[in-house]
């Protein structure tokens, strides 16, 4: 078996953390074994993100650094995926020639081929598919962390948000049958792992296609089946937590705020991008619902679903947006009452309609709005902690808190971030319980009370699963 040595680095979304971890997997099934460092590392791979420019110019900031590595050592491997190679292709090969492999979207599998196609080329070998031929979760993974794992439950989006540009590069939704994904599922969990995350770009309308073909299998037909889905996943044994990212408050239905509320492994924790809180802007993003509609989601999560934490994503400064378009975002911000929020100056990306939409905003109009309402989220994410200090939650360890050596850090159903002090059993994996002493807007402290279920101890060797298709 080959000793060499392989080195990722992700950029951008949950998808491609999940991308990365096949990457590796399939780099892992072929010998290689993984590295902290570029330079130490026979093969490097960056799995790239195109959804704001700032991702471009960090990834191409990094590839440069590599050229003096690949110019001591022309024997490296530099291999570029994801979204951002989908978009460049050529362009990247051209602007650093000194890469070796460009793949897109749509063709992780191949990367064995490419590696050897690689060897024997003296130019860059690119292959950018327009279509997916199989699901990346049908690859062997590595994951990041023993008892969690990412599974995609369909690629692709057919929605057509005019300042986004995954459609082009991600192609129309496509969606895994339920039935492997529930083997999937079962496969994890027999190797240990306890809490999945199923992702998709648009999770509500998972399954349209799969209706339309004649492929959705047999079901409950009173519940959508994205709803069903979580009924499945939640019940496989062993699996003690089930989140899911994204859904789109346009085609939310009231059966998954049920399924959040009556399968116990499905957290209370929901992920609800906003984009914008004025339903003029709402309508120029072309997101078909409007501010009050999505204030009646939350409303209903927070009936429905005792606890829940609601997260959300927000454009500030998009295309026409006016000082009252702004207000309106506070408002619906504030009345949210986001426990989280991920906030993104608005980035121009060609090939996206709203490039030619008017009224591009003067970017210092847009920082000033941006840093306003980062205070607001900010002060909503403090009052969310606070009232949680004094409670008593189930954490779910995920290793040494990275500030403290002295602490391990775990995550409550809610996705909230708890430091805990090291201890007996505290280990990652195991689920604690914990009484929460002190907040911070993006952390609590807390001392554990119990360890409910420590991990069996973990396997050294890389994580193989079976091939589903
Ligand atoms: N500019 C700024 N933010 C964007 N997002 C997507 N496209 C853009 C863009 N062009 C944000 C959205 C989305 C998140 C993943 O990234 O808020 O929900
Ligand atoms: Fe982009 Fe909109 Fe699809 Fe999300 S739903 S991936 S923002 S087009």
């Amino acid at each position: 078996m080959s000793s060499k040595t392989y080195f990722i680095r992700t950029f951008g979304c949950q998808m491609n953390e999940h991308d990365s971890e096949r990457a590796a997997g399939v780099l892992e099934s072929m010998g290689y074994r993984p590295v902290p460092d570029p330079a130490r590392a026979d093969l490097v791979l960056f799995n790239t993100c195109a959804i704001r420019e700032n991702a471009d110019n960090k990834l191409y900031g990094q590839l440069s650094a590599l050229k003096p590595l690949k110019l001591a050592d022309p024997g490296k491997t530099i291999v570029v995926g994801g979204c951002l190679a989908q978009k460049d292709q050529e362009g990247l090969a051209a602007k650093v020639p000194w890469v070796d492999v460009v793949y897109g979207t749509h063709n992780m599998g191949s990367l064995p081929r490419l590696l050897a196609q690689a060897d024997s080329a003296e130019l860059p070998v690119i292959e950018i598919l327009e279509h997916t031929e199989m699901f990346p979760s049908a690859l062997p993974a590595r994951r990041e962390v023993r008892h969690h794992a990412w599974v995609s439950i369909s690629i692709g989006c057919d929605n057509t948000c005019t300042f986004c540009i995954v459609p082009s590069l991600r192609g129309p939704e496509k969606s895994r049958r339920p039935g492997d994904i529930v083997t999937e599922v079962r496969g994890l969990a027999a190797d240990g792992v306890r809490e999945v995350t199923l992702l998709g770009q648009n999770v509500n309308s998972y399954g349209r296609d799969l209706v339309r073909r004649g492929e959705a299998g047999e079901g409950r037909r009173n519940r959508t089946l994205f709803a069903e889905l979580l009924h499945a996943v939640g019940e496989v044994d062993g699996i003690d937590r089930v989140r899911f990212t994204s859904p789109h408050p346009k085609d939310f239905t009231s059966d998954v705020f049920a399924a959040m509320r009556d399968v116990p492994a499905v957290c209370e924790q929901l992920h609800l991008p906003l984009q914008s809180g004025s339903d003029r802007v709402l309508r120029r993003m072309q997101r078909s619902y409007r501010s009050a509609r999505y204030l009646d989601l939350v409303a209903e999560a927070r009936a429905t679903i005792p606890g829940v934490a609601i997260s959300t994503d927000i454009i500030v400064g998009f295309p026409g947006e006016t000082e009252d378009d702004f207000a309106e975002t506070l408002r619906v911000t504030e009345a949210a009452a986001f426990d989280s929020a991920f906030t993104f100056e608005y980035s121009r990306r060609p090939g996206t309609a709203a490039v030619d939409l008017d009224g591009h905003v003067d970017p210092a109009v847009v920082g000033e709005r941006y840093q306003r309402l980062a205070d607001l989220t900010r002060r909503l994410s403090l009052a969310g902690n606070e009232a949680q200090v004094g409670t008593v939650q189930e954490l779910l360890v995920e290793g040494p808190s990275k500030t403290d050596p002295s602490r391990v850090s775990g995550r409550t159903r809610t996705n909230r971030l708890v430091h805990v002090p090291a201890g007996p059993g505290v280990v990652p994996g195991a689920l604690v319980r914990a009484r929460l002493t002190r907040a911070a807007p993006h952390w609590l402290l807390g001392e554990v009370e119990a360890v409910l279920d420590a991990p069996a101890a973990p396997r050294p060797e890389p994580v193989l699963l079976p091939v589903l298709r």
